[in-house]
């Protein structure tokens, strides 16, 4: 076939075919190549690790044998208390009969004498001595000072109120 001066020969059908064959693997290699090529996506801010430090106190819980719960009710609450009382608190050490177990002074009868007792009680855990004190007095069991055993009842029914007043009386027997 002549057009315009040139001549075209008729192509083989099946030349055709792998021509055509030829040019789809081409485009479809370039549509993945495309497809695959790696885009640099920097990300916007860079990664900061910032790990979140235990509640204070967890890890002497943990190690008293404290359940989830109590750990979990401990972090989220923080213990707030009224201000205490400390003639109060004293009248408390003998009625709820602290007085029978602990000394005033710093001598021992069944549980340490309170002598002092507030300085030591922030120096016992990573508490601050007043959730110490707390502790020790409505869950016993959640820290045995060293040398004595568990023997000493949890006074987990006392107010808000009476435990600021006992605290109040300990922090005032230094
Ligand atoms: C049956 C005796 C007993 C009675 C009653 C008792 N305790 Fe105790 N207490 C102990 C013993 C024993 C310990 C030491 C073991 C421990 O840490 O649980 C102790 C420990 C403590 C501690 C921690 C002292 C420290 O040095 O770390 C505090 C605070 C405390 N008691 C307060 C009280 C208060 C307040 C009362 C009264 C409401 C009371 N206790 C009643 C026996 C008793």
């Amino acid at each position: 076939m002549r057009i315009a001066g040139i001549s075209f020969k008729r192509v083989k059908k099946s030349r055709g075919r792998a021509a055509a064959a030829g040019l789809m693997v081409l485009v479809l290699a370039s549509v993945l190549t495309a497809a695959c090529t790696e885009v640099p996506n920097p990300t916007a801010t860079a990664v900061s690790f910032e790990p979140t430090p235990a509640a204070p106190g967890t890890r002497d819980l943990v190690l008293a044998g404290a359940s989830a719960a109590d750990l979990a009710a401990f972090a989220a609450e923080p213990i707030e208390l009224p201000e205490g009382n400390a003639s109060n608190g004293e009248a408390l050490h003998t009625s709820l009969g602290c007085a029978a177990c602990h000394s005033v002074a710093d001598d021992v009868i069944v549980g340490p004498g309170w002598k002092g007792l507030y300085a030591r009680a922030g120096e016992r855990t990573e508490l601050e001595a007043e959730d110490y004190l707390v502790q020790s007095i409505i869950k016993p069991s959640s820290y045995i000072a060293e040398g004595f055993t568990n023997v000493m009842p949890a006074f987990d029914y006392l107010s808000d109120q009476e435990l600021a007043d006992l605290i109040a009386f300990v922090k005032a027997n230094e």
